[in-house]
């Protein structure tokens, strides 16, 4: 049996610059380029928790509640937050920084999902986790239903099989 891991084992902290060719015609950074940078501090962190090959399987919910101005140092920072049979939660915060203080302001937050892979690009079982703080607890907790969600959206899981989703609305 696989050893089970913490979701601070699998952190991933990525920070750069935003750059001139990188934002939108408000001089803010566009969409699609923060999206490849969550994208990729996501899948190293899955690829840290389960130590295999990792392909995005979905993305199940990004908010993009503050412009992330050009200049601005950005952080993002993504954790495993619940492990299934073979695919992964992941939670990404992101942070941009002000330039004078160096105070930290969350800017923008994601969750994806990851299924490790073999060397032909089939599922593996991936190990446990074993959330510490508080609010790992509380994203373990909600991730199963999130999966499900998913999985309906996707078509991959029928509204009768959604047990947990159905017991969060009754
Ligand atoms: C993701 C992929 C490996 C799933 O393969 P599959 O044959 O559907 O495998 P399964 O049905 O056994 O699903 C594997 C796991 O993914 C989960 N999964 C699949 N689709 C999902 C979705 N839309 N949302 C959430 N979880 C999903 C399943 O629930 C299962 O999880 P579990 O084993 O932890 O219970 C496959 O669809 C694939 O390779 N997709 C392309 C990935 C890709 O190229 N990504 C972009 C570039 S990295």
């Amino acid at each position: 049996m696989m050893q089970a891991k913490t979701p601070e084992q699998s952190k991933t902290i990525l920070t750069d610059m935003v750059l001139p060719g990188e934002t939108n015609p408000l001089n803010n950074l566009f969409g699609g380029e923060l999206l490849a940078r969550m994208d990729r501090a996501a899948s190293i962190a899955a690829r840290r928790h389960s130590r295999h090959i990792v392909v995005t399987a979905s993305v199940n919910h990004v908010a993009f509640s503050k412009a992330v101005p050009l200049g601005s140092v950005v952080t993002v920072e993504a954790k495993v937050s619940r492990a299934f049979n073979t695919s992964m939660e992941v939670f990404i915060d992101v942070w941009i920084e002000d330039r004078i203080s160096g105070a930290r302001t969350k800017a923008n937050e994601g969750i994806y999902t990851f299924v490790a892979v073999d060397d032909v690009g089939k599922p593996v079982i991936v190990p446990e986790i074993l959330p510490e703080t508080e609010l790992e607890k509380q994203r373990f907790e909600a991730a199963l239903r999130r999966k499900q969600l998913s999985l309906l959206l996707s078509g991959k899981m029928k509204p009768h099989e959604a047990t947990e989703l159905k017991a969060f609305f009754m």
